[in-house]
């Protein structure tokens, strides 16, 4: 099976279809094997806000919503958060969080420095949204080696149904390719299944990476949140996610494809069918437990009760049982 010479129009059918789908994931899997073999690569996750600026509708902390309760992490927290990830063989670690004020470039940049000069050995990743040129450059020289940044559609007409009027596509593709520039390994990714999406739009989403190339694609279902404008709308299928994992991995042999924690949420054994989809890559939360709940972009995300170690040895098993094995590693993408 070969994705790669197939027009737009036969990307669409093929999304749109369950026809092909026990041979496009075999065959994913088997490209993934040949590039990484049964090697899964663990990022450390640390949620350090739920505070955000924006507005995006589907987002459970956007600012919009009122009954969201926030939290900041501290400098100390977040550093306790990379001890405790090191010792349990993290070695890269990823601060995400909502665009919050806060922290501004005077608070990331010793931070990142501080992180980088403690554990020399581990890739920092970034993914707090959109940014001035100059801070992603500020962040890079403060030793932030990757930046996540899913470019959430490619198609302008629907991103503008899934963000508020301040918001642009156009600008948050501009900050992919600014990052990429900077010299960052970049990730980039959508959702699947947002209101609204069409199978066209989809092909767009593989059309725009395909221009961008990023390191790292990460994609997940969408699910709703209750206290959104979206709350009501239905979430993406397990069965669409799984096509679009293999369909990445088939376009893009090499990339790094993140089972994720929204996968791991619609299935039980979501992460696991992922990874046997051609993802290649598990993202557990190293968060403190106090704050896990708080982080709730959806509804019933899995993972906020239990402590980093006991993520780390429950995905141990889950990735094992799949028939692959998590290797202690920066886990860099393979050129
Ligand atoms: N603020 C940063 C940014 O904008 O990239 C990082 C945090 S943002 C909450 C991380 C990702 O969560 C988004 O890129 C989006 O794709 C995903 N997300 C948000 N709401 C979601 C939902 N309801 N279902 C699934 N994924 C969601
Ligand atoms: Fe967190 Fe399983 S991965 S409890």
């Amino acid at each position: 099976m070969n994705l790669t010479s197939l027009s737009n129009k036969e990307l669409a059918e093929i999304i749109s279809t369950d026809k092909y789908d026990e041979e496009l994931i075999r065959s994913a899997d088997a490209i993934r094997r040949e590039h990484y073999g049964t090697d899964v690569y663990i990022r450390g996750l640390i949620e350090f806000t739920n505070i955000c600026k924006n507005d995006c509708l589907y987002c459970g902390i956007r600012c919009g919503n009122g009954n969201a309760e926030r939290y900041r992490l501290s400098r100390e927290d977040i550093l306790s958060c990379c001890e405790n990830g090191y010792e349990l063989g993290f070695r890269t670690f990823v601060l995400q969080g909502g665009e919050d004020p806060y922290y501004t470039d005077e608070i990331i940049c010793p931070l990142v420095s501080e992180i980088k000069s403690r554990f020399p050995d581990c890739a920092i990743t970034l993914s707090i949204g959109e940014k001035e040129r100059e801070s992603y450059a500020a962040y890079k020289e403060a030793g932030a080696d990757r930046y996540l940044l899913r470019h959430e559609t490619a198609n302008s007409e629907h991103y503008s149904r899934l963000h508020p009027d301040n918001m642009s596509g156009e600008h948050r593709k501009q900050c992919l390719f600014t990052l990429k520039e900077l010299g960052y390994q970049v990730g980039s990714g959508f959702m699947v299944g947002s209101p609204y999406q069409t199978a066209e739009n989809l092909v767009e989403d593989l059309r725009f990476l395909q221009t961008l190339e990023p390191d790292m694609i990460g994609i997940g279902p969408f699910i709703p949140h209750k206290d959104t404008p979206f709350g009501d709308s239905p979430g993406g299928t397990l069965e669409l996610t799984l096509r679009m994992v293999a369909i990445l991995r088939h376009l893009f042999p090499k990339a790094l494809i993140p089972s994720t924690t929204a996968l791991g949420t619609i299935h039980p054994l979501g992460r696991e069918m992922g990874l046997k989809a051609g993802a290649n890559v598990v993202m557990p939360n190293l968060s403190p437990v106090k704050v896990r709940k708080l982080y709730t972009l959806y509804d019933n995300k899995i993972c906020t009760g239990e402590e980093a170690a006991e993520c780390r040895g429950c995905l141990e098993r889950r990735v094992e049982s799949a028939g692959y094995k998590i290797v202690v590693s920066r886990g860099d993408v393979k050129r």
